[in-house]
């Protein structure tokens, strides 16, 4: 077992990304592949979208993680399965909560099932695991009261407690298991569809229509980009201390804090757009949902595994995404 977790990444391996096709799942294949590895890519397309074609380095399933075969497609040759599959983003989760419940346990449990023994599954879970908790940084001891999860989800278990029972399979596992728990991952390449807040701000920016700001818009998120994400994907895979730590869950994140109407005022100026700011109640898009007053991550257990982390500035990001999106 020590010789596999030890060859993985090491040497080309073959490595089985479910959720490949989303937005971060794109991005670690590509790094994947540049680095001379083998991928296998199983994902439905229920969100994300094949970006490229199969190469002799790349194959696509296209599947659920919730159907045996499909999974056992997937994963019968990989040294290493990452597991991003998932119902991301606040319309989408909540507009399909028992699928997100659903995917995050019965697809984690098929894959613990399927994979062949001895192969190390390292699994998104995520920040959502805090539950509301805004009292300052959260660290990795925390996130154990599945009561905590179930007040992201509004009371009805679903896209956190599903990471929550995620993140407990991952525990009891026979088998090397990692849970990262990454904070708002934004960049290039996250599509606007299910409320994700900067490519929402930019293509309305762009389109000269108004930003919508939930509340006062003094709450608080700290985003990282998706390339530092990958990069310390990459390293906590081949750091063999990520693998044996003791509750088998590490957050990963920038730990600087923008709030969202900063955010909306940056995006307006950076794109010189007109659009006004409209703020609205967080309650009239979310009934009996409460939005997050902030959300910071504490990532000593990250620095100790892989050293200090370097995360692009917010501005940065936000020009990136703005330049993509551009006609
Ligand atoms: N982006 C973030 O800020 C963030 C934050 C916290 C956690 N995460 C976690 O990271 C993972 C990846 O997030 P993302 O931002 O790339 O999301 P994404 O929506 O872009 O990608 C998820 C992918 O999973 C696929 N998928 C959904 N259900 C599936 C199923 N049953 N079987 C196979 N594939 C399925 C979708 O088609 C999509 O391609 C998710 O598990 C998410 O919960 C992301």
């Amino acid at each position: 077992m020590t010789d596999r977790i030890g060859s993985c990444l090491g040497a080309p391996s073959t490595v089985c990304v479910t959720g490949g096709a989303g937005f971060i799942g794109r991005w670690l294949v590509q790094r994947l592949i540049a680095d001379g590895h083998h991928v296998v890519v199983l994902d439905d397309l229920s969100s994300g979208t094949q970006a490229c074609s199969e190469t002799p380095r790349l194959r696509f399933v296209c599947g659920s993680v919730l159907d045996r075969s499909a999974v056992e497609s997937a994963t019968r040759r990989a040294d290493l399965v990452v597991h991003l599959a998932g119902l991301v983003g606040m319309r989408l989760a909540t507009r399909e909560r028992e699928q997100a419940y659903r995917v995050a346990v019965e697809g984690t449990q098929m894959l613990l099932d399927r994979t062949p023994s001895g192969v190390p599954i390292l699994m998104a879970s995520s920040s959502a695991i805090y539950g509301l908790s805004d009292d300052g940084a959260v660290d990795e001891s925390m996130g154990d009261s599945e009561a905590s999860a179930l007040t992201y989800d509004g009371g009805v278990p679903g896209y956190a407690v599903g990471k929550w029972r995620m993140e407990a399979l991952a525990r009891e596992a026979d088998r090397p298991a990692l849970c990262v728990r990454p904070f708002n991952v934004v960049g290039v390449g996250q599509v606007s569809q299910w409320g994700m807040v900067i490519p929402s701000f930019v293509t309305r920016a762009l389109e000269g229509e108004p930003l919508t700001v939930y509340d006062d818009g003094h709450q608080t998120r700290s985003f990282g980009s998706v390339v530092t994400f990958v990069d310390c994907l990459l390293a906590v895979m081949r750091a063999p201390g990520a693998w044996s730590l003791p509750r088998r869950a590490l957050n990963i994140g920038a730990s600087t804090p923008t709030s969202i109407l900063d955010l909306a005022q940056m995006v307006v100026a950076r794109t010189g757009s007109a659009s006004p700011i409209v703020h609205v109640p967080y309650a009239s898009a979310f009934p009996g949902r409460t939005d997050l007053r902030s959300r910071i991550p504490q990532t000593r257990t990250l620095q100790s595994l892989i050293g200090p982390v370097s995360w692009p500035s917010i501005e940065s990001i936000v020009d990136a995404v703005i330049g993509a999106a551009r006609p």
